[in-house]
């Protein structure tokens, strides 16, 4: 633009981002909305070009692995906006980030205040040295920059009113809860069966209770705290399901499944385009047995001789050699219709299992909050776990889900304990 200097134009870029997320109902309190405005984002990515820096929903990769797999990034103005909206940051609080990079310390240190004490830790000796040059050069050198395995926190400067994980977490650490106040609020993207939501939680004596979970990605944490998946390639590896936890003891079984004709249910369940699915994931994913994701490699799945059918929404289910994945289909307008293909020798049930689920979402839980996370040390014995739709036994903690009673059954529902999931 014709005599605009390049300030000019972060300012006006980063007004226009700001509005955008105030419009998607992402920015709702003045707070965020006034350090969003303030804090200069190109300051922490120097390298990038303007108009990338400030793509309200896009984050930018800082660092790559030798395989090319992103590990650091700047996080989205969307993803940064919402954690600090679930965050309730209030003036003079003591706030520990975990995955640092300085944009969101940044954020953090506008808005505890010159009383307040903010500290970033990263496990990168690459990303620390950036975050504390890039912090010093925005004018925020008090913020405190620590080189380590964010697994055991950072205690030196506990307790913390708020925990921020700007790193996808596979499980909730002892020190996370340890170093919270009680009342005080962690906010993680925390991954269950695969599906990562970043969650608030608010500490109440030694379990965790949420407040509200939304679908961002983040990139997956390093250390101690890695977590690897169960893979198993079909084709050649141009389809791959992914277990997290929970997987089959027998996978072998599954090999050569898609050399089988499909049987293609329509569930009757819909979508509308654009419409926002991660309940319906979440809903699968704790109430079919054998959930998985699957992926897909699209230009090998068009060139191969019997191409899975329907559009992917990426998840699937597996019941000893037989394999159900959900694709989506259109129908007219914005409307779409949610279909099961199964595959193997007997693939009915699992099929229609599936295909009810999709059901029961559309009834009584689409459009809906979705579940509630209680997180519990794993030490806590079973008699102390309330009962809860759906549990995961992580490394070091419990994670119970529980769905909202859909209007018309409040109090009839039998709940399944934990313990026999
Ligand atoms: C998405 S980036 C953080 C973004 C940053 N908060 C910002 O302001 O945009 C995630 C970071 O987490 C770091 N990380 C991964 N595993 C970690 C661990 N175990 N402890 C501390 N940091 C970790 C990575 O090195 C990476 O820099």
């Amino acid at each position: 633009m014709t005599g605009t200097t390049s300030g000019e134009r972060a300012t006006e870029l980063r007004n226009q981002t700001v509005d955008a997320l105030k419009d998607a109902g992402t920015i709702v309190s003045a707070r965020v909305e006034a350090v969003m405005r303030a804090v200069p984002r190109e300051t922490f990515a120097p390298e990038a070009d303007l108009d990338a820096v400030y793509e309200p929903w896009n984050g930018l990769v800082t660092k790559r692995d030798e395989n090319g797999r992103a590990v650091s990034s700047l996080s989205a103005p969307d993803a940064q906006a919402h954690m600090l909206e679930q965050a309730r940051i209030e003036p003079g609080m003591t706030v520990l980030e975990i995955g640092s990079g300085g944009m969101n310390a940044a954020y953090l240190s506008e808005m505890v205040g010159p009383t307040g004490r903010v500290t970033t830790v990263d496990i990168d000796p690459f990303v620390t040295e950036r975050t504390s040059r890039f912090l010093d050069q925005a004018g925020y050198p008090q913020v405190t920059v620590v080189l380590a395995d964010a697994e055991h926190g950072v205690p030196q400067h506990a307790p913390y009113d708020r925990i921020l994980v700007t790193v996808g977490a596979w499980d909730v650490p002892p020190a996370w809860i340890d170093q919270l106040v009680d009342g005080g609020l962690l906010v993680v993207p925390l991954k269950v069966m695969g599906l990562m939501r970043t969650v608030a939680l608010v500490r109440e004596g030694d379990r965790l209770v949420s407040e509200s979970a939304r679908l961002f990605g983040f990139v997956p944490m390093q250390g101690v705290g890695a977590h690897d998946s169960t893979e198993l390639a079909l084709r050649e590896g141009a389809v791959r399901l992914v277990f997290d936890e929970q997987a089959p003891a027998d996978l072998s079984r599954l090999e050569g499944v898609l050399e089988y004709e499909p049987l293609v249910v329509d569930s009757g369940a819909g979508l509308r385009l654009g419409e926002p699915w991660a309940t319906m994931q979440m809903w699968l994913a704790t109430t079919v047995p054998g959930f998985c994701r699957i992926l897909v490699d699209r230009a090998a799945n068009e060139a191969s001789p019997r191409p899975l059918g329907g559009l992917h929404t990426g998840m699937a289910a597996v019941d000893g050699a037989n394999l159900a994945y959900v694709a989506s289909r259109k129908l007219g307008g914005q409307e779409l219709t949610l279909e099961v293909h199964a595959y193997g020798p007997a693939p009915a049930a699992l099929a229609e299992l599936v295909a009810e689920q999709l059901r029961v979402w559309d009834r009584d839980h689409r459009g809906g909050p979705g579940p509630q996370y209680l997180v519990y040390p794993a030490t806590t014995p079973d008699e102390r776990l309330p009962a809860a739709d759906f549990a995961v036994a992580k490394r070091h903690s419990r994670v119970l889900l529980s769905w909202p009673r859909p209007a018309n059954t409040v109090g009839s529902d039998v709940l399944h304990h934990p313990n026999h999931q």
